[in-house]
């Protein structure tokens, strides 16, 4: 599945840029077997704001030599911390392009969300990197096409991190196979569209309750999920929760999105707490801020919902329609929660775009 094109071209300098989004999982994927095969099928929101510009220069080696050859600048920075992570992304993509070695390659990286706001940018990164690569490949071979080979960079941005899979269009994506969802598979993302009104313009505010760095990675918790006394009974869960909430994405019913959704961040972090090592990366505020939801939804009847990643924030969820009285909720109610009383404001947005 995706050999490499043959390079028939002679470029010696171009340069190439694209920006991701980040996207929220609504069913979660934790727990995987290598190089990135997730254990359950996982479905996110494509964000819009919260996204990562990569351009990547190129230039011709006179000679291609047995190493890849990078350097990394974050913020126009060079950060040479950036690039082991690179390099070995670069060496698991390898088999898929040829021309890797053959260039010196200048990489230019910015999120334009905080630094350090606990928001990962592994997934609008790697599918940044994962498009900009494959783009340079449909340019320097004969089969260059107009658009974007999204399925080849949905598979080589899964090698990066496994959620990067998801964030390359909107307005949601889908991975894992599922036997009752035609075309889906474990290697790469498929665009899940077929979605009711109300979720087209669905609203993603970001709560920072906590913006330090997570004391134990993605990395090390879907690890954990290898042995993990529950893994079998959660990995059934999502595959359940998976088809609820595809018909829920087409009929349009807030009550059992809200049900399967939370249901979803909950049992995440329940996997935390019951791995062995246990651990909790959600905070007091992070529980406080719920518990207001859950009052706020009550008394008003408003269909506002969160959703957590691997992290203390807090996603809230909720129709355009209600934005307004969100945000008032929000800045009356949940700011004093927010570290510096910082918020993000997202959408559903439509996923990588060419930059120039
Ligand atoms: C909780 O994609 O960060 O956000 O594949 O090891 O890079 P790696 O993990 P990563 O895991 C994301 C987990 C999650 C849920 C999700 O996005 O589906």
């Amino acid at each position: 599945m995706f050999k490499p094109k043959e390079i028939t071209k002679v470029i010696d300098n171009i340069s190439i840029g694209y920006s991701a989004p980040s996207n929220i999982a609504l069913i979660k994927y934790w727990g995987k077997y290598p190089i990135q095969i997730p254990a359950n099928p996982s479905i996110s929101f494509t964000l819009q704001n919260c996204k990562t510009e990569t351009f990547i220069e190129a230039k011709k080696k006179t000679k291609p030599t047995n190493t890849f050859d990078i350097e990394v600048l974050v913020d126009g920075k060079i950060r040479e911390d950036f690039k082991p992570k690179i390099l070995k992304f670069f060496e698991r993509v390898e088999p898929y392009f040829s021309f890797l070695k053959t260039y010196f390659f200048k990489i230019k990286t910015h999120n334009t969300f905080p630094h350090s706001s606990g928001i990962a940018s592994s997934a609008s990164g790697f599918a940044t990197l994962a498009s900009c690569l494959v783009r340079l490949e449909q340019l320097l071979s004969e089969n260059e096409t107009e658009n974007l080979d999204v399925q080849k960079t949905s598979f080589v941005a899964r090698l990066g991190s496994g959620s990067a899979t998801r964030s390359l269009s909107g307005p949601m994506m889908l991975w894992g196979k599922h036997k009752n969802i035609e075309n889906s598979q474990d290697e790469f993302a498929i665009p899940h569209t077929d979605i009711a009104d109300v979720f087209k313009t669905y609203q993603d505010v970001i709560l920072l309750v906590d913006k330090g760095q997570k004391q134990v990675s993605s990395s090390i918790g879907h690890e954990l999920m290898q042995n993990h006394p529950f893994a079998k009974s959660r990995f059934e869960q999502a595959y359940k929760n998976m088809s609820a909430l595809i018909e829920i994405l087409n009929n349009g019913d807030l009550d059992k999105f809200i049900s399967i959704t939370e249901n979803e961040a909950l049992s995440l972090h329940a996997m935390m707490m019951s791995s062995q090592p246990y651990y909790i990366l959600i905070k007091p505020k992070t529980l406080n801020i719920i518990e207001q939801v859950w009052e706020f939804r009550k008394s008003t009847k408003i269909p506002l919902s969160f959703t957590l990643d691997a992290g203390a924030n807090v996603h809230l969820l909720f129709p355009k329609s209600h934005k307004e009285r969100v945000l008032e909720f929000i800045n009356t109610s949940l700011i004093g929660y927010c570290q510096n009383e910082q918020y993000i404001c997202d959408n559903i947005g439509q996923g990588v775009i060419p930059l120039s």
